[in-house]
């Protein structure tokens, strides 16, 4: 008796955190612009610009404060945050009344990456603390120390995953692993709607098309409520040009990855805002099919992606790798579709018209070109 109520405890909190993450979650994270910097003011910045920009009527509800955040615990073991987030329950509200979710960071360690207090041992507690400052997204980092062994992650991943259910309040859980041990293909069974499916990203076209391009293969470990991590996005940081960012947004909605933005919100040019609200290339991420797109072609550094759509259409990308522009072309046979299809170019937000067989466009260095094809 007990044993079928716990497993059926276990099965309806598996459902519900499906339910949270029915498509990739969508907001933004201190680290890659903020890093140590990040505080209470930072913060409720971040949250008034979410609103002012137009972000978060694009989709980006979740605001992730990452690591730093952490101060000591107390002789009860219950942590508390440090002076840079003197009250960490009214900061939840504030956000909470712009429309906004608030996420917050821990490890399974000791010590979280940038040596704070982590939460090994204290699991069940923190969950209680998040439950009760009103937190809404966790990401779970392990790496001090690293850990020894597959099996020491997934039951660290478990615990923490079990401590957020027993609270009841729904909670993303984000785990990263890095990509170690394979972890697509375990992630699900400790609850985790995410998982980091390689190492940090960072401002460089060279580390974004080597972590974007490469996950290709992953695609059959995605679906709603679970999805593959290439990190958070760098649009806007200032570190790639304006195809390059294009590029970069281009694959993580065709990778249906979480749209995690990094970078200064309230110092944004119109082309960073244009990019990031695109709505036309977040509906390709947010689809309710919840497929991963995947490489159909390529020819050195020329490579062509497909996203299949819930309504049968089928988005593509076109993406050069190289420094000079180049006519790519996809044929339709390889996308299912025979004879005549008609094309939409997402980013110059107009139909292109009517091709039978093929499409082909020039497509600038480091850029690409996202249509949406739909059999005619
Ligand atoms: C790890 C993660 C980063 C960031 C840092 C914070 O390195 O991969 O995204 O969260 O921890 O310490």
């Amino acid at each position: 008796m007990i044993l079928i109520a716990v497993l059926s405890w276990m099965g309806s909190s598996a459902a519900a955190q499906d339910n949270l993450a029915a498509t990739p979650p969508m907001g933004w994270n201190s680290w890659n612009h903020f890093a140590g910097h990040i505080d209470d003011k930072t913060v409720r910045e971040t949250a008034d610009a979410l609103v002012s920009t137009g972000l978060r009527d694009a989709g980006y509800t979740y605001l992730n404060i990452d690591d730093t955040w952490e101060g000591q615990r107390d002789s009860n073991g219950i942590i508390h945050s440090n002076e840079k987030f003197p009250d960490m329950k009214a900061l939840a509200n504030y956000v909470h009344s712009k429309g906004l979710k608030l996420g917050i960071y821990s490890s399974p360690g000791p010590k979280t990456c940038a040596g704070y207090e982590g939460s090994l041992g204290h699991e069940e507690q923190d969950a209680r603390t998040y439950a009760e400052w009103g937190i809404d997204y966790l990401k779970y980092i392990c790496c001090q120390p690293p850990p020894s062994s597959v099996e020491q992650m997934q039951t660290a991943y478990t615990k923490m995953h079990i401590a957020i259910a027993k609270t009841g309040r729904s909670i993303v859980l984000s785990l990263c692993q890095y990509g170690w041990n394979r972890v697509w293909e375990w992630g699900p069974s400790v609850g985790g709607n995410l998982w980091r499916t390689t190492g940090d990203i960072s401002d460089r076209y060279s580390v974004m098309a080597e972590i974007g391009f490469n996950q290709n293969g992953l695609e059959k470990f995605a679906a709603p409520g679970h999805w593959n991590d290439p990190d958070m996005l760098e649009v806007g940081s200032g570190g790639m040009n304006e195809d390059e960012y294009r590029t970069h947004f281009s694959l993580w909605a065709i990778l249906a990855a979480p749209l995690i933005a990094g970078n200064d919100l309230t110092k944004m040019t119109p082309y960073t805002v244009e990019t990031l609200t695109n709505p036309e290339v977040i509906a390709v991420d947010q689809d309710p099919l919840g497929k991963q797109g995947y490489r159909i072609a390529q020819e050195g550094p020329f490579e062509v992606w497909v996203k299949p759509m819930v309504d049968g259409s089928k988005v593509v990308g076109l993406f050069n790798r190289q420094r000079t522009a180049e006519q790519i072309r996809a044929n339709f046979s390889q996308l299912g579709i025979h004879g005549e299809a008609v094309v939409r170019d997402l980013w110059l937000k107009k139909g292109v018209g009517v091709f039978k067989d093929s499409y082909s466009a020039y497509v600038p260095p480091h850029g690409v070109v996202l249509v949406r094809i739909r059999q005619k």
